[in-house]
């Protein structure tokens, strides 16, 4: 399987900047041995799209609403951004769950959706600080698997990718240690082989830049990474890149 690198751009760039730091990054040339998935904003999407169409390069989108259509002001559905020619979205990114109270109910329902409508799920996971401080990594980890997983049949689609990202994490230069990393990447692949029998990636995100890419991702279940902060500029995230094409061990 080669690395996943996923660029989460927020809430930042309008369609030209959007336009612009594709252009930066996609120049330097895409390394065969990574796949590499922009997430821009929804209205940079379309723009995004039509740049990138027939090349290497997936692009997703940052959220679905959890219901198919309707009177929901300003929300965005799953078969919306299908529509739009793009193949991923994340969901249940800890900033949404934070500040826009996304609860794992959601999350299940979008998961439905996003399969429903053919899109590959990034379900995002992750300890807050004070979990960690109270020992409860472990048990929090379980009880967003399990509830995001609920009733999903996966037997049709096993297009699907969990993200690990300590809340704790993001955004504040602060990385997990590989230990954890790696105990936390186990737990998840152990919990998920109970409910399926197929491998599904995980990916790490919480403040990856150019200086740890590179040993990050020879621990062991990190599969890629999901980068904030450092994909916003074309030379941190090509140096992501770059380091992780060079270093990258498994087979
Ligand atoms: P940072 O890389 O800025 O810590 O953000 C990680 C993240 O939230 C990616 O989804």
């Amino acid at each position: 399987m080669k690395p996943i690198i996923a660029a989460n751009w927020k809430m930042n760039f309008t369609p030209e900047e959007s336009l612009r730091l594709i252009d930066d990054i996609t120049s330097q040339g895409l390394p065969s041995n990574v796949d590499i998935i922009f997430f821009p904003s929804f209205v940079s999407l379309p723009a995004v799209v039509d740049k990138l169409l027939d090349s290497a390069y997936s692009i997703g989108g940052q959220n679905i609403f959890h219901k198919e259509n309707g009177a929901f002001t300003g929300e965005i559905s799953a078969s919306m951004l299908k529509a739009l020619n793009i193949q991923y979205v994340i969901i249940g990114h800890s900033e949404r769950r934070q500040y826009l109270h996304e609860n794992d109910k959601q999350v299940n329902d979008k998961i439905q959706l996003a399969l429903k409508a053919e899109l590959v799920p990034i379900i995002c996971i992750g300890e807050t600080l004070k979990e960690r401080e109270n020992g409860q990594t472990d048990p929090v980890i379980k009880e967003q698997l399990n509830s995001a997983f609920e009733n999903i049949n996966l037997d049709n689609q096993k297009n699907i990718i969990v993200a690990y990202e300590p809340v704790w994490a993001i955004g504040t230069g602060l990385t997990a240690e590989k230990n954890k990393i790696l105990d936390a990447h186990s737990l998840i692949k152990e919990t998920l082989e109970t409910i399926y029998n197929f491998n599904i990636p995980i990916l790490y995100g919480g403040s990856v830049n150019a200086d740890n890419a590179a040993s990050l991702i020879n621990i062991e279940n990190v599969d890629g990474f999901l980068v904030g902060g450092a994909s916003l500029k074309s030379e941190s995230f090509c140096q992501i890149v770059k380091n992780i094409t060079k270093n990258f061990e498994r087979s």
